[in-house]
């Protein structure tokens, strides 16, 4: 969730893919942002302004000539109001009128006159896309700091395959947060994030593993990525999508994840392993699948894992998840001391709602110093951001 009310103008212009821009000013607004939707005359012939009023229930600007409109008394209220502008769908001729600085309709009029970070996904017929015309406007915009997001790959309005479809809505909304919060409260920090539980093979087909489902490591990585720090995101296997605009290393056991954690923790900020990594792990794997048929009992003898966090060390901020089913402070605690932790991010799993797969969290937050924060009960993305304030504190 957003905190503070943030202004998005959302341009939208004449593609097929228009419908697909009203799910996205449904994102927006049930996150919090107050969506002013612009729309071209194109544009108005796939989608109606009036679902894009419903939606946001702001009024929708259709027109440059509309002298009814709170925003027609002054043509550039709507740039100076808007913290970012998003223009999805794009198409070719908006991303040329824009890249030459023409100002003839209010989606390039608000373009022009805004200070606020701009952001295009771009759909069109590949031809048109691949264009050396069209390429040379995107380098253009690109050099001056517009980011683009997409096009994607799939099956276009013309029903051949090519490249120049709207990226996923997924894809636009992350980018579009990244973008947004490029001047956060961690921007110019990079931060490791680890994130599932790892999976120790006992034979090609059979593994040791845990229930972690990887949710809080992933709101871990998207808050901070929202809050301007580059974010590598060292996941064991999940059932999540990547986050957009994070970079992502897929590991499946510990000894994987050791490695691309010294790899990636090089020139990191802060190191937050929120991955439950398997403790113990078969001595040896077998190379075959185990048959049932030949066996009549099975005995796989175990060794423990890296302890990743203890071993890692180095100048910069380390902190570790604590997932205990009894005597969670002393636990902790013993934890914080025992592997050199800046702070620990400790839960008790028994609690209802809290813990593995669960959507919410209750954590209390236990640093070096033996400070102790008890946290109420909270969606994980909360729980990330209040993570994450924790973090900037101890970064200062
Ligand atoms: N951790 C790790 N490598 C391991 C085990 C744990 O880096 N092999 C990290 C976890 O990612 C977590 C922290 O250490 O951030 C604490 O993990 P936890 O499993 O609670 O602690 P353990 O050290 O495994 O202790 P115990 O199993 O006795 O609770």
């Amino acid at each position: 969730m957003v905190n503070k009310i943030k202004t998005i103008v959302l341009g939208v212009t004449g593609s097929i893919a228009a419908y697909k821009a009203a799910e996205l000013a449904s994102r927006f607004t049930t996150e919090g942002f107050c969506v002013n939707v612009i729309m071209t005359e194109s544009a108005q012939q796939f989608i109606s302004p009036l679902t894009f009023r419903n939606i946001t229930g702001r009024p929708v600007v259709t027109t440059m000539w509309d002298i009814a409109s709170e925003f027609s008394v002054e043509h550039v209220a709507l740039a100076e109001a808007a913290d970012v502008v998003l223009i999805a769908p794009a198409t070719a001729n908006i991303i040329a009128k824009i890249a030459c600085g023409m100002a003839d309709d209010m989606i390039s009029c608000t373009v022009l006159a805004t200070r606020a970070p701009i952001v295009i996904a771009p759909a069109m017929n590949d031809n048109m896309w691949s264009n050396s015309i069209t390429r040379e406007n995107v380098a253009r915009l690109v050099k001056r700091g517009f980011t683009f997001v997409g096009p994607a790959r799939g099956r276009l309005a013309s029903g051949k395959m090519g490249l120049g479809r709207l990226t996923s809505l997924d894809e636009i909304f992350g980018i579009t947060l990244q973008v947004l919060g490029r001047k956060g409260d961690l921007a110019g920090r990079h931060i490791v994030v680890t994130a599932g539980g790892t999976q120790e093979p006992v034979d090609p087909v059979r593994c040791l593993t845990n229930h972690s489902s990887g949710k809080m490591g992933y709101a871990i990585a998207e808050a901070a990525r929202n809050r301007g720090a580059d974010i590598t995101l060292i996941s064991a296997p999940t059932t999540l999508a990547a986050p957009p605009g994070v970079k992502v290393i897929s590991v499946r056991t510990a000894e994987e994840m050791l490695k691309a954690v010294q790899d990636s923790v090089k020139k990191t900020d802060a190191l937050i392993m929120a991955a439950a990594v398997a403790d113990f792990r078969p001595v040896k794997a077998a190379s075959q699948k185990i048959k049932r048929q030949e066996m009549s009992e099975l005995t796989v003898e175990l060794e423990k894992t890296p302890d990743i966090l203890n071993e890692v060390r180095g100048n910069f901020i380390r902190v570790g998840f604590a997932a205990e089913s009894r005597d969670l402070i002393a636990n902790a605690r013993d934890k914080v001391k025992r592997k050199g932790l800046d702070f620990i991010v400790a839960n008790d799993i028994t609690e209802k709602d809290c813990g593995f797969g669960t959507e919410t969290n209750r954590v209390t937050i236990i640093d070096g110093k033996g400070k102790v924060d008890e946290l109420p009960l909270m969606p994980k993305d909360e729980v990330a951001d209040r993570v994450l304030d924790k973090l900037r504190g101890v970064l200062k």
